[in-house]
């Protein structure tokens, strides 16, 4: 467990790097996104390991480290890798970043992932923005003592993916006439990828896409009052859905091909969240 003053020494070593700069909004970034932190301008960059409390990421792909500067002219966090249940962190070390983003003003979040489709009117390719989760695995990363400087023992989860956050990503992609969807994101704990069978039944209880990260950050993020956007890109057509096999290849080449409007939605939307 983790307490108060352990966020706030956290914070505290992250304020002491970062000068005068005030982040507004904290970025998530999923498979093939990371490079967006690259991206930051007047940036200062803090590896997680330099953060008391803080866990390495151990994700090949994914940098470990926080940059904090602006992005599209918005003073913006971002997380360049993220830490995933499949990988051995607990809910509460994962969503662990976000409490702390709190702590230093941030209000606003935009959450990425990559996912399957279970919905069989989406294609591979498609963004979709997520108007609500279902998380029936892994333990809630609110479990165990509350800590009300946070938020309340029990947590309100209507709104969890902002209603006007995701209101504004639709305009901004029907601005750029770039198509997008909505729907349920469908946590599963992996490492593995689905069997057929509990694709089948992500669909029939109402999930529209399976992935393997994003529900805990969310849910801490809506426990403290961070406000969340959660967009996903379809790499592949969930287990069963057609025929064929998954991998994680195939997963990074979608995400590599969807990189480009991907990243043009999360700026046009970053704009607006000024
Ligand atoms: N399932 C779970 N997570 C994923 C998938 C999938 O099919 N594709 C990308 N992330």
């Amino acid at each position: 467990m983790f307490t108060f003053q352990n966020y706030r020494e956290s914070a505290e070593l992250i304020r002491s790097r970062i000068g005068e700069r005030k982040p507004r909004v904290l970025l998530i970034l999923g498979s093939g996104l990371g490079f967006l932190g690259d991206e930051v301008e007047n940036a200062v960059a803090v590896d997680y390991r330099e953060i008391p409390h803080f866990r390495p990421s151990t994700a090949p792909d994914h940098k470990g480290r926080l940059v904090v500067g602006e992005l599209s002219g918005v003073p913006v966090m971002v997380m360049q890798g993220r830490m995933h249940y499949y990988e051995g962190y607990s809910p509460e070390e994962i969503a662990y970043p976000v409490r702390v983003a709190r702590l230093l003003g941030i209000e606003r979040m935009i959450v990425t992932n990559a996912a399957g489709a279970i919905n069989t009117g989406f294609s591979v390719g498609d963004l979709m923005l997520i108007s609500d989760h279902i998380r029936i695995m892994g333990e809630s990363p609110l479990r165990g003592e509350n800590l009300p400087e946070f938020g309340p023992r029990f947590c309100d989860m209507t709104a969890v993916y902002d209603p006007a956050l995701r209101r504004m990503a639709l305009e901004q992609a029907q601005a750029m006439g770039l198509p997008v969807r909505q729907g349920v994101y469908f946590y599963f704990a992996g490492p593995q990828f689905e069997t057929p069978a509990e694709i089948r039944m992500a669909r029939t209880l109402g999930g529209d896409a399976a992935g393997m990260s994003t529900v805990y950050e969310a849910t801490a993020a809506n426990h403290c009052g961070i406000r969340t956007l959660g967009i996903s890109l379809m790499t592949n057509m969930a287990a069963g859905v057609t025929e064929g096999r998954l991998s994680g290849e195939e997963v990074n080449a979608a995400a590599a091909r969807a990189q480009k409007q991907f990243t043009a939605l999360v700026l046009a939307c970053l704009r607006e969240m000024k």
